[in-house]
């Protein structure tokens, strides 16, 4: 074996140190660091082979050589674990490029009630401090709850104002009854009155069904909510303020004038007497004038109502003779076009996001 000298030694040591940093920079995998390593600081290496010399050296020497080796191994394994993290980053980075999660997330759209339920759930509130409770009423109705009870016999002209969907349905309580789409939500009284005794105040919003063509002002399906007030004493003067103090808070934020309304008489089989009920138009403010909403009348068409019919009260086992009541039927969409300025009642159905964003 050649005489080792320190100077020697050290030199090798030093250019060892270079080739290895050198190696490990031209680096560009965990596999070619592996070699490297192994290259280096194996049982092959040039430092292990010189470890098992240093037992042959010169006792003055021995020292600085097992140091050197020592430094150069601590020095190169540093060497590897840099380049090795530096490589676990540069993957966690790789993987990470899509997401970032370190960003505060974006924030989720929040949908919100349809313009119809917002003016249902208005027009709920408005009565409910009145004193009136809410009910539901079945949407499949039965011949008789959606006309007899309600003073509509068969071949009773009133029929053709509603254009009836017939299912194709037996009735399970009447099997010779068609069923039918309730046409309006007056059939809801009946039911009321069957199950309660008067005093009753109560509103029934519900969605509607009637076979006409769709047009601007049409659609065979839409909202209405009935009202029945029935008690002693109940007069048309009642029927009156309770429809005023109604039309007076769903419009008042859009106008603040006063809001003028009219009575008209009209025929309804389950009241009687029956009204329709008209407001000043709240885009010509009444005025009348190249008004397309109004029609140049000065007036809208609002709902129905009257004083409910001795007759609808024999149909439910009451005494006419010992109280009276109101009843009145408005359509949510028409009030809808009305508080928001729709010409055309489809825009509430097509589901076209930027007309509903609006609400
Ligand atoms: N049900 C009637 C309609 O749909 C409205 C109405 C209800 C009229 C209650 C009078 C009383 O046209």
């Amino acid at each position: 074996m050649e005489a080792l000298n320190l100077e020697n030694v050290l030199l090798e040591i030093e250019t060892l140190k270079n080739s290895v940093k050198e190696e490990i920079n031209k680096c560009s995998g965990e596999g070619q660091l592996l070699a490297v390593q192994v290259k280096y600081l194996g049982r092959k290496s040039y430092l292990v082979s010189l470890t098992k010399k240093i037992k042959d050296l010169p006792d003055n020497i021995k020292p600085r050589v097992g140091k050197a080796i020592n430094e150069t191994k601590e020095y190169i394994t540093k060497l590897l674990e840099e380049k090795k993290s530096e490589f676990s980053l540069s993957e966690k980075r790789k993987t990470r490029g899509a997401y970032d999660y370190t960003l505060p997330p974006r924030p989720f759209p929040i949908g919100h009630r349809h313009p119809i339920t917002q003016t249902i759930k208005e027009i709920v509130e408005i009565f409910k401090t009145l004193g009136f409770s809410v009910y539901e009423s079945n949407e499949i109705e039965s011949d008789y709850y959606n006309f007899e009870a309600l003073n509509i016999p068969q071949n009773h002209p009133a029929r053709d104002m509603h254009d009836t969907f017939y299912l194709n349905l037996a009735n399970p309580d009447k099997p010779a009854e068609k069923l039918l789409l309730r046409t309006h939500t007056s059939p809801g009284q009946i039911h009321i009155m069957e199950k309660l005794t008067p005093p009753i105040y109560v509103i029934i919003p519900g969605k509607v069904y009637r076979y006409e063509d769709i047009d601007t002002s049409h659609l065979p399906m839409f909202h209405q909510v009935e009202g029945l007030a029935v008690d002693k004493h109940i007069t048309f003067c009642d029927l009156k303020s309770v429809i005023y103090i109604f039309i007076k808070s769903i419009f008042s934020e859009i106008t603040d004038k006063e809001i003028s309304i009219r009575f008209r008489p009209s025929y309804f089989p389950f009241v009687e007497p029956g009204v329709e009920v008209d407001m000043s138009c709240v885009f010509c403010a009444g005025s009348s004038r190249e008004c397309n909403v109004c029609k140049n009348t000065g007036y809208l068409e609002l709902l129905g109502a009257g004083m409910v019919h001795p007759e609808v009260f024999r149909h439910v086992g009451y005494d006419p003779e010992s109280i009276t009541g109101f009843a009145f039927g408005m359509g949510v969409e028409r009030l809808a076009m009305l508080k928001y300025g729709i010409q055309d009642i489809r825009a509430f159905y097509e589901n076209d996001i930027r007309f509903l964003e609006q609400f």
